[in-house]
């Protein structure tokens, strides 16, 4: 009970950290217009695309060419196997500046995503995240999934749904590309202590266009699942080896 307590107060900051920038002094990709104040107040049922300066996007796009294009592909819309898309819409809507810049800076072990924390600056990993977001077709949902309640599911028929779905794609342990999947290690660490279980849920729900990853839920999905069972799954990859 405490620890559950804990852990709703963990996502609850999660949340309000996500609304901010991983770093507010070099012109945050969201968060407000950064070259002055030509904001228009908008109805509230109409939430308006961040302001990026182009700038910045500009100085991104050098970053990605020079670091990133090898693997992620031309304007980053990836190749399953070997890089993921890093520009389709519902990536960009459900990621947190702050996932996108701690992956960034950390890379994810155990597969090819070297860290960038080394040999990249701050304004250098925030530009490049600009230049990603430029990318974006939709304003940003980050803090609602940042926001959003941590997955109550059962570890063990997780493993059975996973197993049976997924497993397929993103390997038998979630190992990803190393387990000759089209899918990323959504099972290790690099991914799983970065993403919310908001995010995981968002991404499982609605599927990332024009990837292989199609949505689970809804009429359209080639299999739909219930929101009990994708916090079942989620549960399962909490505690998955
Ligand atoms: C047909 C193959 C396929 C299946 C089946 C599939 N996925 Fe995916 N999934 C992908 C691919 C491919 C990506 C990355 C998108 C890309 O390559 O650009 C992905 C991405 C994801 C991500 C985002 C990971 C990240 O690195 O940000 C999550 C979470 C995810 N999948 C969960 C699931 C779950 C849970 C299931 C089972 C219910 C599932 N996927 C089934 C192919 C699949
Ligand atoms: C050597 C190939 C390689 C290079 C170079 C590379 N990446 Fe990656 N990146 C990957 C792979 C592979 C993954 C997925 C790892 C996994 O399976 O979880 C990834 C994942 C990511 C993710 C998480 C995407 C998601 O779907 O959750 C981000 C963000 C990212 N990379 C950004 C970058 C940026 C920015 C650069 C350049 C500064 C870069 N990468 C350079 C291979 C690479």
């Amino acid at each position: 009970m405490g620890k559950r307590n804990f852990v709703g107060i963990a996502a609850v900051l999660a949340g309000i950290i996500a609304g901010c920038t991983p770093a507010s002094d070099s012109s945050p990709p969201t968060g407000g217009p950064a070259t002055g104040g030509q904001t228009r107040v908008e109805a509230p049922t109409a939430p308006k695309m961040a302001a990026l300066d182009p700038e910045q996007v500009r100085k991104g796009q050098v970053v990605f060419a020079e670091n990133c294009v090898a693997c992620h592909q031309e304007g980053g819309k990836g190749k399953p196997g070997v890089a993921p898309s890093l520009t389709d819409k519902e990536f960009l809507t459900f990621a947190s500046d702050r996932f996108l810049y701690d992956t960034i800076r950390d890379g994810r072990t155990d597969t090819q995503m070297p860290p960038w924390g080394e040999s990249l600056k701050e304004d250098q990993i925030n530009a490049v995240i600009a230049y990603l977001r430029s990318h974006a077709q939709q304003p940003s949902r980050a803090g609602e999934v940042e926001g959003d309640r941590t997955a109550m599911g059962d570890p063990r028929l997780g493993k059975r749904w996973f197993t049976q779905i997924c497993a397929g794609c993103h390997g038998p342990n979630g190992e990803g590309y190393a387990g000759e999947g089209s899918g990323t290690a959504i099972g290790k660490p690099g991914f799983l202590n970065k993403a919310s279980d908001g995010f995981i849920r968002a991404i499982v729900k609605n599927g990332r266009s024009n990837t292989p990853m199609h949505g689970f839920q809804g009429p359209a999905a080639v299999a739909s699942l219930t929101d009990q069972e994708i916090d079942d799954i989620i549960s399962y990859l909490r505690v998955i080896e």
